[in-house]
């Protein structure tokens, strides 16, 4: 009888064990894929997805027209197809569901004269614009670090 008693303990004892054990496991498991969640969203979302966009370019235009040295270079573009093929290349850019179809970067920018001051003045106003609408430091400086090796391709035709 006794003996009987002590080997259902041993079993329950072994049973609790293994719950505990499981229960563990599954703990892990759930807290490893929290921390693995921000590489399952794109840089495009955590931006705000094409909402947000659109209100970047919006403010990014209100800046440039507010800014004498750098509206000269916008006095012959169609502003509202300069706005949309921007938005598509920051949509595709940070991986989102877009793909830029405008003309490359050296090509759009060519015989501008363009220097180093425009540059990081539009960059400036980029980061505003980005800040404006509420896109987060580490957002706005991946996309920006995305961008930063076109400036190549921006002044090589200058
Ligand atoms: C990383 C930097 C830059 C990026 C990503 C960029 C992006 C673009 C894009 C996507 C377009 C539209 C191309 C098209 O569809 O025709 C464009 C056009 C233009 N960009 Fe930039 N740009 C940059 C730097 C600059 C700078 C520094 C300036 C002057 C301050 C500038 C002035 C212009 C102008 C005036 C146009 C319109 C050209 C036209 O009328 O055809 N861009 N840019």
């Amino acid at each position: 009888m006794i003996d009987q008693r002590k080997s259902y303990e041993c079993k329950y004892t072994h049973v609790r064990r293994c719950l505990i054990a499981l229960t563990f496991t599954a703990l892990t498991l759930s807290l490893a894929g929290c921390v693995h969640q921000p590489n399952q969203t794109t840089l495009y979302e955590r931006m705000g997805g094409e909402t947000t966009i659109d209100a970047v370019v919006e403010n990014l235009l209100y800046r440039i027209a507010d800014d004498p040295e750098v509206v000269v270079f916008f006095a012959n573009t169609n502003i509202d197809l300069f706005a949309e093929s921007l938005a598509s290349q920051l949509c595709d850019v940070s991986d989102g569901p877009c793909n830029y179809e405008g003309p490359p970067m050296d090509r759009a920018h060519q015989h501008m004269g363009l220097t180093d001051v425009h540059f990081n003045r539009l960059v400036e106003h980029l980061d505003a614009a980005m800040q404006e609408e509420g896109i987060a430091l580490g957002a706005r400086n991946e996309l920006l670090g995305r961008l930063a090796p076109m400036y190549a391709d921006v002044m090589r035709l200058q």
